[in-house]
């Protein structure tokens, strides 16, 4: 098993929230799209865009190099421009992503725990997140206590109550 580290997402790790939304969107290598095409998308680009707006947070894992293999954030969306896991205006939602060669070594559980604390710390009372049913991932998300609240063709919508 590697050493990783987590630290707190800062304004500088755009670039490897961007590496991690393009993880995130292409989790399904069928359907895989370039940088470019994932980067131009409005509907994904959403959660990234002008990173680190008040309200957004997050946490980057680095190896014992300081290169950065993973991270999770999450911001807070308005009702009139929701993300695809939005429930409620003050329900930050999240999202995940591992470099593939740091995959299934505990960097994504030790990340999601980590956001969780810091949102309890900012007295966040719940997260959300969308998830396909396709994707092992939600199995890594029920089993940290996310539970689905609505279901769309596809996807889930799943909320943990974090305090
Ligand atoms: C989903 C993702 C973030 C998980 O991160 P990770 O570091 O690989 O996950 P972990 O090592 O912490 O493993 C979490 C659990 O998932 C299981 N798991 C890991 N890889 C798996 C795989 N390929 N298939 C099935 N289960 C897997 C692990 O066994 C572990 O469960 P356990 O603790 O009971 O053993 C990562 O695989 C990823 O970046 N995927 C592509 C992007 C993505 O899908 N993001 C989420 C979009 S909603």
């Amino acid at each position: 098993m590697n050493a990783f580290r987590i630290r707190p997402a800062v304004g500088q790790d755009a670039r490897v929230l961007a590496d991690m939304l393009v993880e995130a969107a292409n989790w399904n290598p069928v359907r895989s799209r370039t940088r470019v095409t994932v980067m131009e998308d409005p509907t994904v680009l959403h959660y990234i865009a002008g990173w680190q707006r008040p309200g957004d947070f997050g946490c980057v894992a680095e190896d014992a190099r300081g290169v950065a293999v993973g991270a999770c954030w999450a911001r807070l969306f308005p009702a009139d421009r929701p993300g695809y896991g939005f429930v409620a205006p003050g329900v930050p939602e999240l999202t995940l992503g591992v470099y593939p060669p740091w995959r299934a070594q505990g960097v994504g559980r030790a990340l999601l725990r980590e956001l969780s604390r810091e949102a309890a710390a900012r007295g966040h009372a719940r997260l959300s997140l969308s998830v396909e049913r396709e994707n092992f991932a939600q199995r890594l998300y029920v089993s940290e206590g996310f539970v689905t609240v609505a279901a769309g063709e596809r996807s889930d919508t799943m909320v943990r109550t974090v305090r």
